[in-house]
């Protein structure tokens, strides 16, 4: 099957109905800055973006992606530039132990294309089904709202 991942086609060999996105890229591309969480589409730490839509793909079957334009964390900057809510994330020092944060940063970025002048209610619910183990809420929050901040000046 052909995906288009990163701007680039590329080949996944078990594209059965049943394989979900996560799996193609972590254990067919080393695609691995996406990670696995719960599996069934709960704690948002498989998101990718398909089409610019924040999407988790532990439960999004190869089969509907074929042709579409995938996204992930690899992905994000543009060359050496790391994405505003990438930067954000490091200026902060948000992350505890980072397993949730590719997660979180793609749902912001996929967020503030659609809202790119969110207020803090607006964050809070964008993120809200984005779960840190680390309770690492606080800065996540921040961290979006200063990219967001950035992004306007720029
Ligand atoms: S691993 Fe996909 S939502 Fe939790
Ligand atoms: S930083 Fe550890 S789960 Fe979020």
């Amino acid at each position: 099957m052909q995906l288009i991942i990163n701007d680039k086609s590329v080949e996944v060999e078990d594209g059965s109905a049943g394989q979900m996105l996560l799996w193609a890229l972590r254990d067919e591309l080393g695609l691995t800055g996406t990670k696995f969480g719960c599996g069934a589409g709960i704690c948002g730490a498989c998101t990718v973006h398909i089409n610019g839509v924040a999407t988790r793909s532990c439960v999004t079957p190869l089969a509907l992606v074929a042709g579409q334009e995938i996204r992930t964390i690899e992905g994000l900057a543009e060359g050496e530039r790391l994405h505003p809510v990438q930067q954000a994330f490091i200026d902060l020092q948000v992350p505890q132990c980072g397993w949730c944060m590719s997660g979180q940063i793609m749902t912001a970025a996929a967020f503030l294309a659609q809202n790119p002048t969110p207020g803090d209610d607006e964050i809070t619910q964008a993120l809200r089904y984005n779960y840190c183990r680390c309770g690492c809420y606080v800065r996540i929050h921040a961290a979006v709202k200063q990219a967001a901040e950035e992004m306007n000046e720029e």
